[in-house]
């Protein structure tokens, strides 16, 4: 093992290279003996890359090397652009993909070998990096032909790094690019970022916190652009574009203005300076990321202007240079718990809703997936069907805030494929959220999926080795949100830990269980939050409860939760009328949401029959068993996986286990000491 994994690119990792293994081994090095490469793409650095890659992966997978030669041709493993003639002529007859990223892999005959032909560069590093995922995990390629070509343009990973070093909600250690307020020069780290990025199709990368403070806002003066520069030429070749965000109040912090009006021409022409400035450096630079208006963060509304005056501005400045401004819907106030007329979960579509029509085409609009924040359940946030005229990002919280800090597992694709799968049920229009934010429902120019990263500098990059997983599934959903977590999962394993399949099933069926028994030990029902405040770890069942936050279950000694529905605080009627209808009524709004959208007596009784306060019990209950059952599986996986990728995940559950069993506990008594109603099966409460 090196000082830090190479995660799912470990090509030496002799727990891939047993069973099978040796006479696939075999049959490719019969196959496949030389390579070539499109000379238009020789002395650049994508060929530079794609060279690297392909003696790289032979040699350590396979154990043996290529020779390079300058066409297709016997036992050739052939790679170029679309137009290469050597690519047409191997392509020949098949249709070819036209959008910009596509690629196509195909295995002609043993005369003609194996071709990665694409659109464009980027494409073919992705075709090349699919063709190794294959080979990883001994998928026979003599009768493939795929084409791919992803579904989302932008697939954008956010960190929430800062100068410091230090990572907001980061639980695999500090900073990969930043230390001391300055920007690391880990080469050899970062281009391994870099290769694990584009193995999955991310490409984009928005290096520093939403929260720009201290030394953040310094990131658009001239100070860090030779750093910036350097990061945006490695992760070039890989397709991944850099991106920064900004606090909406630099032209006052860095840039010596007395405002930040949106409308105001000085504030309008420094920002355009400092585009300029950037796209000179960095021409294919992204764009900005904002967190306006929100927790602390001042926007537009500071100077009574909206968030499309404020958004639209700053797409004017990189408009010229082609950038993107992508606008955060994260947009509530802090209140006064004692005020019920206020629900937080109402307030994206509230501010956002009326300015469907008002943002620029370079404006995009990132929403987080449910309405309030990343909760282990949360409906999904109904502005994805309702803002046909503005570009949009689904948000996803890959780093485990609310589930479990990477201490507790927690595969979170299921929660993914269930979110991009949601109908918003748009009359005469059929639609998922995929479908939405990939621009295709409502002919969007852009949109996409974008993920608040899991890593960090922990020698496995992301604390718990099984978190990698969850990083893994974003790329792979962002690129096509069609794929089951199911086989995610599968692919991850395979190319990570073992490629014997039953250890594949074993921990695959650990990962997919895992979503749903955290979800029974904490929060169920839609219930959310209960979490210690400040660091979301851990129970603390009144923590939020008389706080600025808007996070309440207000819950009495006969009843608990926010009544959402048209009655209630209105926050269903932000929903198409399919959705606002099953919501509203006890009896068709989905179970697993009740608490999200009614407020419930303990003695509620439920499709299942039992009362809402038995159901809550039976899932603590149950959900700690069920983490142990998960544990004890891991344990049997003893001398099958790295002994210490074993032994790391086993200490994690030991954690787990102390966790859920405070969850609980700590639960089920808050229950019981509120409504005085005993489990029906006495079982241990205090
Ligand atoms: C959550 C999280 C914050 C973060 C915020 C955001 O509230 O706790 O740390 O800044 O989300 O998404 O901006």
């Amino acid at each position: 093992m090196n000082t830090y994994s190479r995660c799912w690119l470990d090509y030496e990792n002799p727990y891939l290279k047993k069973g099978s293994y040796t006479i696939f081994r075999e049959q490719i090095q019969k196959d496949i003996a030389f390579y070539a490469i499109d000379p238009s793409l020789e002395n650049t650095e994508t060929g530079r890359v794609l060279t690297k890659e392909v003696g790289n992966f032979f040699s350590r997978f396979f154990e043996y090397s290529l020779t390079k030669v300058p066409k297709s041709g016997n036992r050739t493993l052939s790679l170029g652009l679309f137009s290469w003639p050597e690519v047409q002529k191997l392509l020949e007859g098949v249709p070819l993909p036209k959008y910009p990223e596509a690629f196509m892999i195909r295995y002609v005959s043993p005369e003609k070998g194996l071709v990665v032909g694409a659109k464009d560069p980027k494409g073919l590093v992705y075709g090349v990096f699919r063709l190794f995922s294959l080979l990883q995990q001994g998928i026979s390629y003599t009768t493939l032909t795929l084409i791919e070509e992803p579904r989302n343009p932008l697939r954008i990973l956010n960190h929430w790094d800062n100068l410091d070093g230090s990572v907001e909600r980061g639980y695999a250690g500090r900073s990969i690019f930043f230390e001391n307020n300055k920007i690391t020069d880990d080469t050899d780290r970062l281009t391994d970022y870099a290769r694990l990025l584009a193995s999955i199709g991310i490409n984009g990368v928005v290096i520093n916190n939403v929260n720009v403070k201290e030394r953040a806002p310094f990131l658009l003066t001239g100070e860090y652009l030779p750093d910036l520069v350097r990061l945006a030429q490695l992760f070039r070749p890989y397709g991944v574009r850099l991106y920064l965000s900004v606090n909406f109040m630099s032209p006052v912090i860095v840039g010596g203005l007395d405002t930040a009006d949106p409308l105001e021409e000085r504030v309008q022409r420094w920002w355009q300076e400092r585009a300029a400035v950037l796209y000179k450096a960095i021409p294919d630079f992204g764009g900005f990321l904002v967190k306006a208006d929100s927790e602390y963060n001042p926007g537009p509304h500071t100077y009574g202007r909206s968030q499309s005056e404020g958004a639209n501005m700053l797409a004017r400045a990189l408009r010229p240079h082609g950038g993107l401004l992508i606008w955060r819907a994260f947009v509530y106030k802090l209140q006064d718990w004692r005020d019920r007329t206020i629900d937080r979960a109402r307030a994206a579509y509230d501010i956002f809703h009326p300015l469907d029509g008002d943002f620029d085409d370079n404006v995009i609009l990132q929403i987080k997936n449910g309405p309030l924040d990343f909760q282990v359940r949360e409906p999904v946030a109904p502005l994805f069907g309702t803002m046909e005229k503005t570009n949009q990002i689904l948000e996803l919280q890959i780093t485990q805030e609310y589930t479990g800090h990477q201490i507790d597992l927690c595969y979170l694709a299921p929660q993914w494929q269930e979110i991009l799968s949601f109908d918003p049920h748009i009359e005469g229009k059929p639609a998922t959220v995929a479908s939405i934010v990939s621009g295709s429902t409502w002919g969007r120019p852009h949109g996409g999926m974008a993920a608040v990263a899991n890593i960090g500098r922990d020698a496995n990059w992301t604390g718990h080795w099984l978190a990698q997983a969850n990083w893994y599934a974003f790329g792979r959903l962002a690129w096509d949100p069609t794929l089951s977590a199911q086989t995610i999962a599968q692919e991850w394993v395979r190319r990570t830990l073992s490629n014997d399949e039953s250890m594949v099933n074993r921990v695959v069926a650990i990962l997919q269980k895992s979503w749903p028994v955290y979800e029974k030990y904490t929060t169920p029902y839609g219930l959310g939050w209960m979490v210690t405040p400040g660091t979301h770890y851990g129970p603390s069942p009144e923590g939020y409860e008389y706080s600025i936050w808007g996070t309440y279950h207000r819950a009495t000694h006969t009843e608990i939760g926010v009544d959402r529905t048209s009655t209630g605080t209105g926050y269903t009627t932000q929903y198409r009328p399919y959705w606002r209808d099953r919501y509203d009524k006890r009896e068709t709004c989905p179970e697993e949401l009740i608490l999200f959208f009614h407020r419930l007596p303990y003695t509620y009784v439920m499709k299942n029959g039992k009362t809402l306060i038995q159901n809550y019990y039976d899932a603590h209950f149950e959900g700690y068993e069920e983490m142990r059952a998960l544990q004890e599986e891991w344990n049997r996986l003893e001398g099958s996986v790295d002994p210490v990728v074993f032994t790391e995940v086993q200490q994690r559950f030991v954690q787990q286990e102390e966790n859920a069993r405070q969850w609980r506990d700590v639960i089920n008594s808050f229950f019981y000491r509120k409504s005085g109603i005993p489990d029906e099966k006495g079982r241990p409460i205090y």
